[in-house]
């Protein structure tokens, strides 16, 4: 048994900030009540520090372009960082956000410490966002440190859940926001549960809602050889506010067949059979993100329009 620390935030330090719309959390609502007051974004992209000048989308120009393709910016954030001049110039534009936190350890208290925390508030306080949301897993190994930023799994069994519960509802109750876990990608994951069961519990002790990567589940599916949907219709589909969608590059190492979670533009078909199924019984979805980043427009034309083809036909964001 993993022993909990204390949680020790000095309340004065960390105020709560005003939410995109629904303002500062509600403890008496459950989650499923919360959800209702939660803005449909629509689609957006993903990006990160540097991502534009690293060759990649030209985000505003999108948005200009294809208003449809882009409703809002994932900001990817890393405190370290911060936020460079194409998030600055899309929210000074007025333009919906979400912040997917790029360096924070859920399931370790000590990570999430008053100095970190009174940064994200100020970052709240520029992006305005609709939610908080990352992959939960491990961002850095040892202290939060430039050189020690990486991106593991949680080890997948109930003590490491019931932590990265206490991690998500302190983060939720120190800024205001909803906090939704993404399961991240990964080659190699530890523990007695599937990544689902691990995720569906981590969402009910925390009681909060999910970001669902259906291009990392499709990668863990296809590692333990498991069809792309097996175990979806025991998840608690209700949950999932955000979906994304990312193409991936089958690749092989010494023998080892396995799947580079690296952003192309060519969605695999065990992806996009995730992603139609969870559009159809995720009944509080407000937001899909095509993480598209690191490609020119014209390379997303096609999976924007496979997007739209289902929410069209089964989305549950514009009824
Ligand atoms: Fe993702």
């Amino acid at each position: 048994m993993i022993e909990i620390a204390p949680v020790v935030v000095n309340p004065l330090r960390v105020r709560p900030v005003v939410g995109y719309q629904s303002g500062v959390i509600d403890r008496r609502q459950s989650f499923l009540e919360r959800v209702v007051a939660l803005p449909r974004l629509g689609v957006g992209v993903s990006t990160e520090y540097g991502a534009q000048l690293a060759g990649g989308l030209d985000v505003m120009d999108l948005a200009e372009s294809a208003p449809d393709h882009v409703q809002f910016l994932e900001v990817g954030v890393e405190i370290a960082k911060g936020l460079d001049a194409d998030a600055l110039a899309w929210i000074d534009a007025g333009r919906p956000t979400t912040y997917h936190f790029l360096d924070v350890n859920l399931d370790e208290p000590d990570d999430l410490g008053p100095d970190w925390l009174r940064e994200v508030a100020e970052v709240c306080r520029q992006l305005k966002p609709a939610w908080l949301c990352g992959d939960a897993g491990m961002w850095h190994f040892g202290p939060r440190d430039r050189n020690h930023m990486l991106l593991l799994p949680p080890i997948l069994t109930r003590e490491s859940a019931t932590d990265m519960a206490v991690g998500i509802r302190r983060l939720r109750d120190a800024t205001g926001y909803e906090v939704l876990p993404e399961n991240p990608p990964g080659q190699v994951f530890i523990g007695d549960m599937t990544l689902l069961e691990f995720f569906a519990e981590v969402c009910e002790r925390a009681d909060t809602g999910m970001l669902l990567d259906c291009a990392h589940l499709a990668i863990y599916q296809h590692l333990h050889g498991r069809s792309p949907l097996e175990g979806l219709d025991r998840f608690p589909l209700e949950r999932v506010v955000e979906l994304h969608v990312a193409g991936g590059t089958h690749r092989e190492h010494d023998g080892f067949a396995w799947i580079d979670d690296d952003h192309t533009t060519a969605v695999s078909a065990e992806t996009w059979a995730i992603f139609d199924f969870a559009v159809k019984h995720a009944t509080n979805l407000k937001a899909v993100v095509f993480e598209c980043e690191r490609n020119q427009a014209a390379a997303t034309e096609a999976g924007f329009a496979r997007l739209a083809e289902t929410l069209a036909v089964d989305g549950h964001m514009h009824s």
